[in-house]
């Protein structure tokens, strides 16, 4: 039977996500079906079906992302991507990339971005990596540098529904500025937030620390041992307005008692390091997080801004997306850049994943130089061109969508 392949309609919701959560090995439940529907945008679901019998698809969240210098901009959150077992490896994917990409070209949004569940599956739809978070551990009662101050503010610990409208708000204060930080409507808050039996994972349901100036959601986990209490705490979002509040939080998710370990899945760059009198006291480890597409080269690079000026000309192959394959004439000046099809000779030949990798700024093109995604061909414009894509910070996704 040959495959075809459509958008769903509003009621194909549960025999989609059925067919997802098998695929993630997860039994479906009513609660997690209900936990979608408000995330669900069916005609931005595709899904192949083998006569009948829906056997995989994907989905698209319409979202903002903060990009670098100029705040949230449209991004097409990839979502949901499965395939029944026995259909695997003949293509159905592919053809689920092809239909987003196609449908995404000269649309609302210039790039798409993902969480992967394993690194090589995404490279080859010109996908590259270009956030990663810090797995992050610290023990508890970790002291903190002399002179940091965590301000005359209190921390309490509050209930869902009291937390819940100022961590919006706070978050909603704090992500313009924060690379990699997606909207949130009432529905993603929801998601995120659910708190089911499969999200604990063995853990305590969320508690809530509300500081005046931010907020922490996190989980904690009894563990006795010989000699004496070891548990572990594991935070799921910290976020102040200030540094104070920063750090009033840190202090006082460090300082629980019968704790032996605070954990946090957190940003790769997250200041908490440099707030401890003994920094090797933080362990942590990297592991990749967004990987960003650019769905259209000259849209893409057009709509954030740079560190520095720079006028080269990009030779871009993109296979899966022919329409970006060619030479761009790239030029900053005073942080934002023009982007045109050239003929020129190039100064410097790129993949289109290597841009992906570089767009939020956290990966260098010299080091992905380094790696053989980017070539230069005239001296310096290499040097110049990875500065200027440069952030502020090191992008991050404070939640996997
Ligand atoms: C990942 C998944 C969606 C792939 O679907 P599929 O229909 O088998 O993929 P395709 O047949 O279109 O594969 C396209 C190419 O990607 C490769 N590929 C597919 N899955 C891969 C994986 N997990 N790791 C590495 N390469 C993979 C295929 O080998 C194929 O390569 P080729 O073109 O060189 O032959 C499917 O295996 C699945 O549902 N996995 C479990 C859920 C999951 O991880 N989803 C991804 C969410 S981010």
């Amino acid at each position: 039977m040959a495959l075809t392949l459509r958008t769903l309609t509003a009621d194909g919701l549960a025999e989609f996500q059925r067919v997802l959560d098998s695929s993630f090995l997860h039994d479906s439940t009513d609660d997690e079906l209900e936990r979608w529907r408000g995330l669900f945008e069916p005609e931005r679901h595709h899904a192949v079906f083998d006569g009948d019998e829906l056997i995989g698809g994907g989905g698209i969240q319409s979202r903002d992302i903060t990009v670098p210098g100029a705040g949230p901009q449209p991004v097409a959150a990839v979502t949901s991507v499965g395939v029944k077992p026995g259909h695997r490896r003949r293509g159905v994917m592919t053809r689920v990339m092809r239909a987003q990409l196609d449908s995404l070209h000269e649309g609302r949004e210039a790039i798409a971005a993902l969480w992967a569940s394993e690194a090589a599956i995404y490279p080859r739809f010109g996908y590259g990596l270009a956030a990663e978070f810090s797995r992050l551990s610290v023990p508890r009662g970790a002291a903190f540098r002399r002179g940091v101050s965590t301000g005359g503010e209190r921390v309490r610990e509050v209930s869902r529904d009291e937390a819940m409208p100022v961590a919006k708000a706070v978050y909603e204060d704090v992500r313009p500025g924060r690379t990699g930080w997606l909207s949130r409507t009432d529905a993603a808050w929801d998601y995120h937030f659910a708190d089911t039996e499969r999200d604990r994972g063995g853990l305590s349901a969320y508690r809530y620390a509300l500081h005046p100036q931010g907020y922490a959601v996190y989980r904690v986990k009894n563990d006795w041992q010989d000699r004496g209490p070891r548990g572990e705490l594991h935070v799921r979002e910290l976020v102040a307005r200030t540094d104070e509040a920063f750090a009033a939080l840190y202090r006082y998710l460090l300082d629980v008692d019968l704790v032996g370990e605070l954990k946090f899945f957190t940003a790769s760059d997250d200041p908490v390091v440099h707030l401890l009198e003994d920094s090797r006291l933080a362990l942590r480890s990297r592991s990749d997080s967004l990987w960003v597409r650019v769905v259209d080269v000259d849209r893409a690079l057009a709509q954030r801004r740079y560190q520095s000026d720079v006028d080269a000309v990009l030779e871009v192959s993109d296979e899966f997306c022919p329409w970006n394959a060619g030479r761009w004439r790239f030029t900053v000046k005073d942080g934002a850049a023009t982007v045109q099809r050239v003929d020129d000779d190039p100064d410097v030949v790129l993949d289109v994943q290597a841009l992906g990798a570089a767009y939020l700024g956290g990966t260098r093109l010299v080091s992905l130089a380094r790696a053989q995604h980017v070539q230069e061909v005239t001296p310096g414009v290499l040097n110049a061109l990875s500065h200027a894509f440069l952030g502020d910070r090191e992008p991050h996704c404070p939640e996997v969508f």
